[in-house]
């Protein structure tokens, strides 16, 4: 069976971790393959509510075994206190995966992450501040530390010496803070290995293994499309690709054993942090998505800009991602308003435009064109089939589905694993 990969649509926060959790018990591995705990992934099972950052969604599901791949940047102090949480409440975590070469957050990527931000003042990204671009800065500049080096002391004194007598110049004379000393970030380090020595692995031979043997492989992405470090909305994007590609560089698993990618997509629109969002709302509209829709940050607490659904944005993921499918969430949300504004292209200083346009000052010029659809009073949470949804709201799916180009596979109508319409199988 091809591997299958689930990823945001838009610019995170679409439902991924719910659209995981519902596969969970049909596949063999979860996986992350990029980011780190800026993620923040819902996930709710019952009565019970989990919020995962650096785990795979695919934990809470007994049979799944969840992995962390190299593309991943890890936190090590993050991991273990959220495998330490999960265990108290009852969840198995023992079958975690860690890749060897997944590289490691340490304080000092966090501190300089938080000062970077303080010196852009309002030209800030709005970043989560936990050291995401600073480690991706540092693997791609090759003064990074990886997991592996946990494991031999004299390996990871070298690299962070190596990476501080840099950083130490840098926080001094240009942020004006105090220099961090190596010997204790590596004390602080070596106290993580042991803890996590159980988990590290080659997870790319495992991987290619499990899909030799024919077992279900998925890829879950964090953030979106359009916080790709490529083709996002540079630079107000996060360090890393959670666009289709980033699954097979982030795991060691080829393009040609994915089969199938899967676009979560909010039925409306939400971004948190800086940068351009042409259908946001700055009225009571904007409001009342906010709250019906419970739009507050999972990792940083901060209310999630809100805005209407953006059919070019949508259109522009197939096309990046290679979308199979989508996952459209939260359709319930939208129950009670009398007609509901579609966004189906763009004005650019006087000119239509049907596609994102690749320059960031056209983008931050782009104003919606909307359609109108005509919404709905009924409350959807109880639909199981299609077939359940008033006629409007049908309609509104299959506006969305024909301007968005790939099918509508499922429909969320609830935060539960079971509020979810499945139209055509994922598996
Ligand atoms: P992720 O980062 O993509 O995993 O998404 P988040 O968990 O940050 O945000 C999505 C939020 O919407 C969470 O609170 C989910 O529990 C919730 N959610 C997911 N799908 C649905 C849905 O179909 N309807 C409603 N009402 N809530 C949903
Ligand atoms: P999930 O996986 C929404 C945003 C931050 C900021 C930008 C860069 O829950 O969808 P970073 O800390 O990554 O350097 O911040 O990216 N961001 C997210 N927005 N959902 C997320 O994750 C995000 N992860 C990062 O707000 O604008
Ligand atoms: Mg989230």
């Amino acid at each position: 069976m091809p591997a299958l990969v689930l990823l945001g649509a838009q610019w995170g926060d679409e439902g991924k971790g719910k659209a995981t959790d519902l596969l969970g018990g049909s596949v063999d591995y979860v996986v992350r393959y990029q980011g780190g705990n800026n993620a923040g992934h819902t996930v709710v099972v019952g009565d019970q509510k989990y919020a995962l950052h650096l785990l795979p969604s695919g934990i809470l599901s007994p049979d799944c075994v969840p992995v962390i791949g190299n593309g991943v940047v890890v936190d090590p102090a993050v991991l273990l206190s959220e495998l330490r949480g999960l265990e108290e409440r009852g969840v198995d975590t023992s079958k975690l995966l860690l890749s060897g070469n997944a590289h490691l957050i340490t304080p000092y990527h966090t501190t300089m992450d938080k000062v970077s931000e303080r010196f852009l003042g309002k030209r800030k990204i709005g970043t989560t501040g936990r050291g995401i671009g600073p480690t991706y800065a540092d693997k791609i500049n090759r003064v990074g530390i990886r997991v592996q080096d946990l494991f031999d002391e004299s390996i990871l004194a070298q690299k962070v010496e190596a990476a501080l007598d840099q950083k130490n110049q840098i926080l001094a004379k240009l942020y004006n803070r105090r220099a961090i000393a190596a010997e204790q970030v590596v004390e602080e380090l070596l106290g993580y290995a042991d803890k996590l020595r159980g988990y590290v692995c080659d997870t790319t031979l495992v991987l290619n293994d499990a899909l030799d043997e024919d077992k279900v492989v998925l890829f879950e992405g964090g953030q979106g499309t359009l916080l790709d470090v490529d083709h996002g909305t540079y630079p107000f994007v996060t360090s890393s690709n959670p666009t289709a590609g980033g699954a097979c560089t982030g795991s060691g698993v080829g393009p040609t054993r994915i089969g199938r990618v899967i676009g979560i997509l909010k039925a409306y629109t939400t971004r948190v942090g800086a940068g351009p969002f042409p259908t946001e709302l700055f009225d009571e509209d904007g409001e009342k998505l906010r709250a019906i829709g419970g739009e507050r940050g999972v990792t940083t607490g901060r209310d999630r800009r809100c805005g209407w659904f953006d059919a070019v944005i949508a259109r522009y993921a197939t096309r990046v991602n290679g979308l199979t499918d989508f996952f459209l969430t939260k359709l319930d949300v939208l129950t009670g308003w009398e007609r509901i504004p579609v966004c189906v292209a763009y004005e650019i200083d006087g000119r239509r435009v049907d596609e994102l346009p690749y320059s960031q000052t056209d983008f931050h010029h782009a104003k919606p064109v909307y359609e109108m659809l005509p919404g709905w009073s009924e409350d959807l949470s109880g639909a199981k089939t299609f077939e359940d949804l008033p006629k409007n709201a049908r309609d509104y799916v299959k506006a969305l589905e024909e301007m968005s180009g790939a099918p509508v596979s499922a429909i969320g109508v609830g935060p539960g694993r079971d509020e979810t319409i499945q139209i055509n199988p994922f598996l």
